[in-house]
């Protein structure tokens, strides 16, 4: 028996996603930040790794962590979704939300893991060419939605490779009127000066926000999360495999630890915060007191 007879055709149409390593200290292909993490944080990581037992299971839900993410956005610790890295996240909305042969629409040029997980899991990528000054063309890409139905659209802004954030009025136009999840990209939203679509959870159900660790200096860590309508990620948490953040990513913390964060707000007050540089201050120490 050839056990390559047994390949699902989608998988024998997909080449592995290769990564080259290079020396080079600014990587434009990974979007990664060329600086560490400040190194008083980079000191406390490294002491918080050394309290992991190499022996036992990390917490399943990573809750300290989500307790700290739950503060730092506004959204309820029910609302959040951790995984290893938004990568893995992008690939449980595709499992849970489409049947056989759905479609995941997008525009292109955009993250190439989209159309390759929606290709893996058998689901049908739907790519919409953006305009020439890589703007949304929201009227077409409505059209096309009418026609093949798709049940998830991705958009990713700012979007990668092109750099720009889509103008909210498209994409609220996007939001009014496509009949399915829309999924917000927010990897590099701490670069766009722009306050982002949390907000509007509480007036779309079918939206679901993306943001990562990875592009604020903490790629390592492969730390994603996803904020959507609690009932929404209660379905996505069916999918969920077991441990999917290791102790690495959520290392535990120190039993007397004095930094307690305080409630979780609703995301209609999610208001500070927003401004790039000034974001990614604020918002890399309060992810590590979950650590401390
Ligand atoms: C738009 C976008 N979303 C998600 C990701 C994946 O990020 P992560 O490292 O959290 O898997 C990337 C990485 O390049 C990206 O460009």
């Amino acid at each position: 028996m050839n056990p390559l007879d047994l390949l699902r055709p989608e998988v024998r149409s997909l080449t592995p996603y290769t990564i080259e390593h290079t020396a080079a200290p600014v990587k434009l292909d990974a979007n990664e930040s060329p600086y560490d993490p400040p190194a008083e944080i980079s000191l406390k990581i490294r002491e918080a790794l050394e309290r992991i037992h190499l022996n036992r299971y990390p917490d399943p839900g990573a809750a300290g962590l989500k307790t700290v993410l739950a503060e730092m956005t506004g959204v309820a610790p029910d609302q959040l979704l951790l995984g290893n890295g938004s990568d893995e996240l992008i690939g449980y909305l595709i499992t849970t939300f489409l049947g056989q042969g759905k479609g995941v629409l997008f525009p292109s040029p955009t993250f190439s893991m989209y159309g390759i997980i929606a290709a893996a899991f058998g689901q049908r990528a739907i790519p919409v060419s953006l305009t020439e000054n890589f703007e949304l063309d929201t009227t077409t890409l409505l059209e096309v939605a009418r026609r093949e139905k798709p049940q998830i659209l991705f958009l990713a802004s700012p979007n990668n490779p092109t750099g720009n954030a889509f103008a909210r009025d498209q994409v609220i136009r996007i939001l009014d009127a496509f009949d399915g999840i829309t999924v917000l990209d927010e990897a590099y939203l701490d670069f766009s000066g722009t306050a982002g679509y949390l907000k509007e959870l509480s007036r779309y159900p079918g939206l679901v926000v993306l943001r990562t660790l990875s592009k604020i200096g903490m790629a390592a860590l492969r730390v994603g999360f996803l904020m959507g309508r609690a009932e929404v990620v209660a379905q996505l948490e069916k999918v969920r495999l077991p441990y999917n953040v290791n102790a690495c990513s959520a290392p535990p913390r120190r039993r007397h630890s004095g930094a307690q964060p305080g409630p979780a707000r609703s995301p209609g007050r999610v208001s500070k915060g927003h401004g790039g540089q000034a974001r990614r201050e604020q918002c890399v120490p309060r992810v590590f007191e979950a650590l401390l």
